[in-house]
């Protein structure tokens, strides 16, 4: 049987060349204004040219208080989607990777330092601000957020639908909504983190609200013809808090709103969170999303294996497989699964002559292609 990994993947009009995907990782290399630098187009165009299907971009802030460092990425300004171009500009004209954005707001988890400077809180006044969220609940050791009043979510709102015109603007494919691993999305959705009293917060319908408000305005802004996903946390491994069978009713309400598939990451909200990690396991919330909700899945977490990345489209637990540290660890990982599971993968004819059977005198046109 020929390898679903390496078999084309449609969503609307976008015609993906095979099911790899590479994860939004912040890099945290952005300026302090929020702008792409060099590191954006060493790092992305890289990832562009990897033989991977899709690229999608890290996690880039819809206002300033939804960068997670001073250091992220934001696309709330015009001169931020200019410092962007390059970036996607070279990819469109060297990548056979489409590339997608993955929007996002760090909520309550916002404010603090790099990770390899210890993510303290950077303090307002230092570089710093106050974190916002659904309600006044910290993210223990984290500063108390400001609760969000309705018109001010209103606000947010269409800043979501600001950056996601600029994102259409600057010619990405595909954009991701960031609604998982603890952040401002994720705030609303979790009973461990959402203790509001009015329409957007109590019961499942009332979390769950915002979010599909935001979705909705972003789908409406957004191109018909281009996908939308979004990522969640699909389990806060911890008791009392929003779990699998919520996943499920969260990815039903996101397919009647035109959603083209949901990433089942996990945790993130609580501090008090016990995770098994070992490869695929994230991969059940995968499956129940698309099995149980209709919804294509994104599966990602622990999927390096070749032969467990092809298991998980194989079982129906996945369309997508998306590799986060896997890549950066080894960036020609599509090229090595394609020899491990008998397929061809996209390469950049600049590196043709880098394949095995090229340096062997063996032309191994069979493996190449150019996307
Ligand atoms: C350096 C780094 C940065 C990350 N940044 C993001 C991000 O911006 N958005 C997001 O949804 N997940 C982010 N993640 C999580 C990854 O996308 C992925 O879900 C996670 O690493 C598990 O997949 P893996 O085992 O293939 O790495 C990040 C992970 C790493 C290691």
């Amino acid at each position: 049987m020929s390898a679903l990994l390496f078999a084309p993947y449609s969503m609307r009009d976008l015609r993906l060349a095979n099911r790899i995907v590479v994860s939004p990782m912040a890099q945290y290399s952005a300026t302090e204004a929020g702008h792409a630098t060099d590191w954006h187009l060493m790092h992305v165009g890289n990832l562009c040219v990897s033989g991977a299907g899709l690229v999608i971009m890290e996690a880039t802030a819809v206002e300033p208080r939804g960068r997670v460092s001073p250091r992220c990425l934001g696309l709330w300004t015009d001169a931020q989607a200019e410092a962007l171009r390059p970036v996607v500009e070279f990819c469109r004209s060297n990548g056979q990777a489409a590339l997608g954005l993955q929007l996002a707001h760090a909520g309550r988890k916002g404010s603090v330092g790099r990770p390899w400077e210890g993510q303290e809180t950077v303090p307002p006044g230092q570089g710093g601000w106050q974190p916002v969220s659904s309600c006044d609940l910290a993210y223990p050791g984290r500063p108390v957020p400001h609760m969000l009043s309705v018109e001010e979510m209103a606000a947010l709102r269409d800043a979501y639908v600001a950056a996601a015109r600029r994102a259409d603007a600057l010619g990405f494919d595909l954009i991701e909504l960031h609604a998982a691993h603890g952040y401002l999305l994720n705030s609303f959705l979790s009973p461990l983190a959402n203790r509001r009293n009015d329409a957007y917060g109590g019961d499942l319908a009332g979390r769950m609200r915002y979010v599909l408000e935001v979705f909705a305005a972003i789908r409406a802004a957004w191109p018909a013809h281009k996908p939308l996903g979004v990522r969640i946390s699909a389990t806060d491994w911890a008791d009392g808090g929003w779990d699998a069978d919520d996943s499920v009713a969260l990815a039903r309400a996101l397919r009647t709103q035109g959603c083209d598939y949901v990433t089942a990451s996990s945790g993130g909200i609580s501090a008090a969170q016990r995770i098994d990690v070992r490869p695929g396991y994230q991969l059940p919330f995968a499956r129940r999303i698309q099995q149980e909700a209709g919804m294509p899945a994104m599966a990602v977490g622990l999927l390096h294996e070749p032969d467990l990345a092809e298991q998980a489209l194989q079982d129906g637990a996945a369309e997508l497989i998306a590799l986060g540290r896997g890549m950066m660890w080894e960036p020609r990982w599509a090229w090595h699964a394609a020899e491990a599971l008998g397929a061809v993968a996209d390469f950049p004819p600049q590196y043709a002559r880098s394949h095995p059977s090229m340096r062997f005198g063996d032309p191994g046109r069979a493996y190449l292609r150019r996307g």
